[in-house]
């Protein structure tokens, strides 16, 4: 059973707004959208923030790595202006500033574990652990609580050692032939692949094994409704303007 929102805002506002920003978030709760993917890196302090790029220069102005930064000097970089002169004087949030924002405006999270690269195990405890203690009262409550995902095998193992109570998905291109001894050696939850390498079968194999099957990233109403058939139960988009969030 997935027990979670269908629809998801990705990266925080999908192409409406500076992605994993505020903002973003800000503009996904605008569209109705109360769940949302981000993705989780670490400063060079060991703070989890939020961002895509291992590298600066794409979102953030600057130059270098994310991980030659602290948390508050990423800060305080320019992470909106590429996008816009209405986001100029958005930096780059902390993940506690992110989970904080939609924990107050009940917004559901996935998490996307993004680690730099060589940092895998530290990002996945770190992530885990910050969720795990940002929901404790949700976690004995039995409440929903967010979904963490990587591409990263090993930050996935380290999350699930961190915190073994928080649900964890596979992200992954194409569903390799070996998902189902690997899902079951992961103890993932789910399995989050792109859109454009699933089939129906490989969709109906998944459901039938009982894992979660969530897509990225899902741009037109009709392909969102043909996944749905295919039992796909959620997926994010960048176009929330397109598509009304479940
Ligand atoms: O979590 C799904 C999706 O976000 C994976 O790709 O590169 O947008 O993080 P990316
Ligand atoms: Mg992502």
């Amino acid at each position: 059973m997935w027990p979670y929102p269908r629809t998801l805002a990705h990266r925080g506002g999908g192409t409406l707004a500076p992605e994993n920003t505020l903002a973003a978030l800000r503009c996904g709760l605008a569209y109705g959208y109360r769940a949302v993917e981000f993705d989780v890196m670490l400063a060079s302090d060991g703070v989890p923030v939020v961002v895509h790029d291992p590298e600066l220069g794409r979102t953030v102005a600057g130059s270098g790595h994310v991980n030659d930064y602290t948390a508050a000097q990423l800060g305080a970089m320019e992470a909106g202006a590429w996008f816009g002169p209405e986001f100029a004087g958005e930096g780059v949030p902390t993940f506690d500033a992110v989970v904080a924002y939609c924990k107050a405006q009940r917004i559901w999270m996935n998490v996307e574990i993004k680690p730099a690269p060589g940092v895998d195990v530290a990002t996945g405890a770190a992530v885990a652990r910050v969720t795990r203690d940002y929901f404790a009262k949700e976690l004995t409550a039995g409440e929903l609580l967010p979904l963490l995902s990587s591409f990263s095998i090993a930050a996935l193992e380290a999350a699930r050692q961190a915190a073994p109570e928080l649900a964890r998905g596979w992200l992954v291109e194409a569903i390799p032939s070996d998902w189902a001894q690997k899902s079951k050696e992961l103890d993932v939850a789910a399995i989050h692949c792109d859109h454009q390498q699933l089939t129906p079968e490989l969709a109906r194999e998944v459901k039938a094994a009982g894992y979660g099957l969530f897509c990225y990233t899902v741009n037109t109403p009709e392909r969102a409704s043909e996944l749905l058939a295919w039992g796909v139960d959620g997926f994010c988009t960048d176009r929330i303007d397109l598509i009304k969030p479940v």
